[in-house]
């Protein structure tokens, strides 16, 4: 037994430290979500108020989760398998299984093509800050026709066509494919050891520096840093009766933690096969809600309520995280003494998380290729970056058809929601609900509440079955009919939806085969 688990190890990278392991982690979860989704969600669903319900799905659902996600890659890593369909495969021993598992390579993988697109306009306006590109541009719709000309859906005096933001990208990936290249130890654990700590440095700085504002125009004094956090937290707890409160605080726990998509239990699957997971899991959690709430809730509302007042922050968080992100921040840097170096770092620090982030989305797709495919760490990642490349043509050139809102509302929503439903359910209820809370107790070194066993088995499925029943009903049917979608718009959503099940069906035949080469090695191993 001993001896076969350690040939399944057999050329499989393993974390080289704890604190790496936790940092790299950390690194998955952080990401621009922490630093422009939050405050948006948090300051347009109640302020202080959307703690509430966020807490509870972070305790019932985001630490369950996560500990499942762990338990489950770290158990997939002991036999040999960095991706869902291999670790499905022994949890559940069906020939379904490992076609569900695919799921969790797809979803990742369908994801990625878009939020690098997004990880590099961080970079681009990171150089732009630094450059003074954005400087004279006059007002708020002055930004907003700057960042419509980047992106290709205008074109104006700023930019004539994608043309800057398409190299950006192939920077962005080229980085990426470039760290994936070195591997699990020198890549990922090496730039998320460095990495991690930068962001929290700048984070710091920019609050310093936000701090310290006061009142930046005095013929405004209720645009103060003091309203902005008032805006920010001050609870308004008749928000909590609006079930659109308690979706959004849900959606953001999954989304922050990144939970559901596959990406945990890969990076979980380096973990040593008897190391605890308990106490490093709880670590990375806690580090990227620091991140989140404390560096994300401090940094963008405040300061826009500072410069611009409460009314058009209130406008600008309704338009949602780009705006604020892309917009309403280049405007402050104008204002702000030493704009043009805070300016440069904030974008920097969103490349960063952004780009670790980028990473995490695209490992189940690497190690799928090597583990199951043996394809070598090399041509893994040429394929991975390639990939992501040529996919991401269509969310570059259709952007302004509404063709990257419609990949995240299927992928990044439904999709994580509903994979989560189908491995807990494996993991609790096939697998087995004593032999899985062993699985994640092996090697612990905290004990865990009981309760949590509990909500494992009981209250975290129910509460994920009601949140996909909801968002069924809320969302879903409008997406899925595009009720409010401009006609013209139909045949680029339709495209979107055909490419995402092509690569759903080609990632599925992908694993056909592979299992096909196992059981070929297999029968060898049994004759010779
Ligand atoms: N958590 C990331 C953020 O806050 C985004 C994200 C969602 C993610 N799912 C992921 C990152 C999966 C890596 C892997 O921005």
């Amino acid at each position: 037994m001993a001896k076969k688990s350690e040939e399944a190890h057999k050329g499989r990278e393993q974390w080289k430290t704890r604190i790496g392991l936790v940092l790299a982690m950390a690194a998955n979860a952080i990401g621009i979500g922490n630093f422009l989704r939050f405050p948006v969600q948090c300051a347009s669903h109640g302020g202080g108020a959307f703690m509430i319900p966020y807490f509870i799905a972070f305790l019932l659902l985001g630490i369950p989760l996560m500990w499942v996600e762990w338990a489950i890659g770290r158990f997939g890593g002991r036999h040999g398998h960095g991706t869902t369909p291999g670790m499905f495969h022994y949890l559940w021993k069906h020939p379904l299984a490992k076609y569900l598992g695919a799921i969790g390579i797809f979803l990742p993988l369908g994801i990625l093509i878009y939020y690098n697109y997004i990880v590099s306009w961080t970079l681009a306006y990171s150089v732009f800050s630094l450059t003074g590109k954005y400087f004279a541009v006059p007002n708020h719709a002055g930004m907003v026709d700057f960042l419509a000309a980047f992106q290709g859906k205008v074109a104006n005096a700023y930019f004539g066509d994608y043309t800057t933001a398409l190299i950006f990208l192939f920077i962005t990936i080229a980085l990426l494919t470039w760290v994936l290249s070195r591997g699990v130890v020198q890549g990922i654990e090496a730039l998320a050891t460095w990495g991690v700590p930068v962001t929290f440095i700048i984070g710091f700085l920019l609050i310093w520096r936000i701090a310290t504002l006061g009142t930046p125009d005095p013929a405004f004094p209720e645009r103060s840093v003091i309203n902005g956090l008032g805006f920010m937290w001050n609870p308004n707890f008749k928000a909590l009766a609006d079930s659109k409160v308690w979706l959004a605080a849900t959606g953001q726990i999954f989304f922050t933690l990144s939970v559901g998509f596959g990406c945990i239990q890969t990076y979980a699957s380096y973990v040593k096969a008897k190391d605890d997971i308990v106490l490093s899991g709880l670590s990375t959690v806690a580090t990227n809600e620091f991140s989140e709430v404390i560096i994300g809730g401090f940094i963008a509302i405040p300061v826009t309520v500072a410069f611009f007042g409460i009314m058009e922050t209130q406008r600008i968080a309704e338009s949602g995280a780009f705006d604020l992100g892309f917009c309403a921040m280049p405007l402050i840097f104008q204002r702000l003494p030493a704009g043009q170096i805070f300016g440069t770092l904030w974008f920097f620090l969103l490349f960063i998380a952004g780009l670790l982030s980028s990473i995490a989305l695209a490992q189940p797709l690497m190690a799928f290729l090597q583990d199951e495919l043996k394809v070598s760490r090399r041509n893994a990642a040429l394929i991975t970056g390639g990939l992501a490349t040529f996919l991401a043509i269509p969310v570059v050139v259709f952007l302004k058809h509404g063709f990257l809102d419609e990949m995240d509302f299927w992928l990044g929503t439904f999709g994580v929601v509903g994979f989560s439903i189908i491995e807990l359910i494996l993991f609790v209820w096939i697998f087995g609900s004593e032999k899985a809370w062993k699985e994640i107790l092996l090697g612990a070194d905290i004990k865990i509440p009981r309760f949590f066993f509990f909500a494992i088995k009981y209250v975290t499925p129910a509460y994920l079955s009601l949140l996909l029943f909801f968002w069924f009903f809320q969302d879903g049917l409008k997406i899925m009919f595009m009720r409010g979608v401009a006609s013209e718009n139909f045949p680029y959503i339709w495209f979107a939806r055909f490419l995402m099940t092509a690569l759903f069906l080609v990632i599925i035949v992908l694993v056909r085969i592979a299992w096909q080469r196992h059981r070929r090695t297999a029968h060898h191993k049994v004759s010779s």
